[in-house]
């Protein structure tokens, strides 16, 4: 339960303390546990004769269950109050209980939320034993107050049930858009992970650029949010761009393959009609030209000899019919086999940067509460760099707000890292340090949430996650 709730049951109590003059009480919270079994919890407690103000450690786990076995389980089963004094008294945690009222708390719909139990009415600090009954005004006035405290605890629980709903929602969501790019998978919620720590360190700081900066508790779950969802927007890109392996794609590359064997046949056919030198030189050549198509089509650098191949390459060509031809290698082949490193053309990686407005638009259209009104905004800077060199706003310094920048730097480690790219091996730590301290250098990034990330360790968050999860596997 929220301290929220506690202290706010705690001043109920107290009000009720003062009415109906006693000396404590206790709020008890039904819950469901998870096997469906319904239990009473302590949720405020109040005894002004010892000065306590809150639930003692040692009571805090106690379940009273929903039976006749205990007052304030009948009272919850009854919901009717139990009114009762000891000829004695009753001593539970060195506290002698001479007389006691427990009512129901109930909700305006009739729903039963708790319990709340006041003791020894009439009790006088040093002569405790002087009490006197409980009588119907004292449960009229419980009646009035009561209804506060039900509200309060059925506020609270609703507020629960909705932010385990949005949690839900995202989980759900953040698996849809990693199922259609499982390679990536896992992605978010690193990045989550790994902003939250490094905003928890931000925090932390009590020196220096970002001593300043704290985010409250609702910032924080706004990171987390912004980050989880980030990169939502790629459920909007084509899936055949988002999972390019390499520059072509298999289906492409077959067709090539076809082209240059029927060349080779074509070829070898002519040599044994009209054998020349020339024909003999250009089936060498073809010998290597499968293996050199194959280099350039890896998305690393492409070397500069098999850049000059490729051109080679070009002037080859399929004889159709006597006026018909078709080159080994089209013009667009080549351009693409040519990109330098990647396996992205220019207009494919504008696509796959277009995730980034699809997140804004997508999240832009959920009723954020008001404490979650800048995840939209936020996941949309996840791009940007403070130069102005990123996209898609092309933000500059101030205008990228602190947790975009904090998620800018989580999102690039994680991209570095990760071993769950087949095509591309994941960096060490140290080398995807030096390629952000680049950038950093480059006044691309914040220096100082680097300077926070590395000493912080907030990285180490993502290993201590996967060494649990294969721990637990
Ligand atoms: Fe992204
Ligand atoms: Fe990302």
């Amino acid at each position: 339960m929220t301290p929220n709730l506690q202290e706010l049951l705690t001043t109920i109590l107290n009000s009720l303390i003062d009415l109906c003059r006693c000396d404590g009480g206790a709020v008890y919270v039904l819950r469901q546990k998870p096997n469906g079994t319904q239990v009473l919890t302590f949720e405020a407690m109040v005894t002004r004769s010892k000065g306590l103000q809150s639930v003692p450690k040692k009571v805090q786990r106690m379940e009273f269950k929903v039976d006749e076995f205990t007052i304030v389980g009948k009272t919850a089963k009854t919901r009717r109050f139990v009114n009762q004094t000891f000829t004695d008294h009753i001593e539970v945690l060195d506290y002698k209980t001479r007389n006691l009222l427990s009512g129901p708390l109930l909700t305006p719909r009739g729903e039963l939320v708790g319990v709340v139990q006041l003791i020894n009415k009439g009790a006088v600090p040093g002569k405790p034993e002087q009490t006197v009954e409980f009588d119907a005004h004292d449960e009229s006035l419980f009646r009035s107050v009561a209804g506060h405290a039900a509200l309060a605890i059925e506020n609270s629980f609703l507020l629960q049930e909705q932010e385990g709903l949005l949690q839900g929602f995202v989980d759900a969501f953040v698996t849809a858009v990693e199922a259609r790019d499982p390679v990536t998978s896992g992605h978010s919620k690193r990045v989550a992970d790994l902003s939250m720590e490094l905003a928890y360190a931000v925090n932390r700081e009590t020196t220096g650029a970002l001593a300043a900066i704290k985010f409250s508790d609702e910032q924080l779950r706004e990171i987390q949010y912004s980050a989880m969802l980030h990169d939502i927007g790629k459920v909007s890109v084509n899936e055949s761009v988002l999972n390019k392996e390499k520059k072509l794609y298999a289906h492409e590359l077959d067709q090539i393959r076809l082209r240059l064997e029927l060349i080779k046949s074509q070829l070898r056919y002519a040599d044994t009609q009209a054998s020349s030198i020339d024909i003999r030189r250009q089936l060498v050549r073809l010998e290597k030209a499968w293996t050199e198509i194959n280099i350039a089509n890896e998305p690393t650098v492409l070397p500069e000899d098999v850049s000059v191949a490729l051109s080679e390459l070009g002037k080859f060509q399929l004889q159709l019919t006597e006026s018909e031809t078709l080159p080994l290698l089209t013009e667009d082949e080549i351009k693409r086999l040519s990109i330098k490193r990647g396996s992205l053309t220019d207009a494919e990686r504008r696509e796959i940067e277009k995730h980034v407005t699809f997140t804004y638009e997508i999240l832009r259209k959920i009723p954020w509460s008001r404490g979650l009104r800048d995840v939209p905004k936020i996941a949309y800077c996840h791009h940007e760099r403070m130069d102005g060199s990123g996209y898609p706003q092309r933000l500059r310094l101030d205008e990228i707000p602190m947790q975009g920048r904090l998620m800018a730097i989580c999102d690039i480690y994680d991209a570095l890292t990760a071993d769950d790219r087949p095509y591309k091996r994941a960096l060490s730590h140290q080398r995807a340090i030096e390629i952000i301290e680049m950038d950093v250098k480059a006044q691309k990034l914040d220096q100082n949430l680097f300077r926070c990330f590395l000493d912080s360790k907030s990285y180490e968050i993502v290993r201590k996650i996967s060494a649990k999860g294969k721990k637990a596997a």
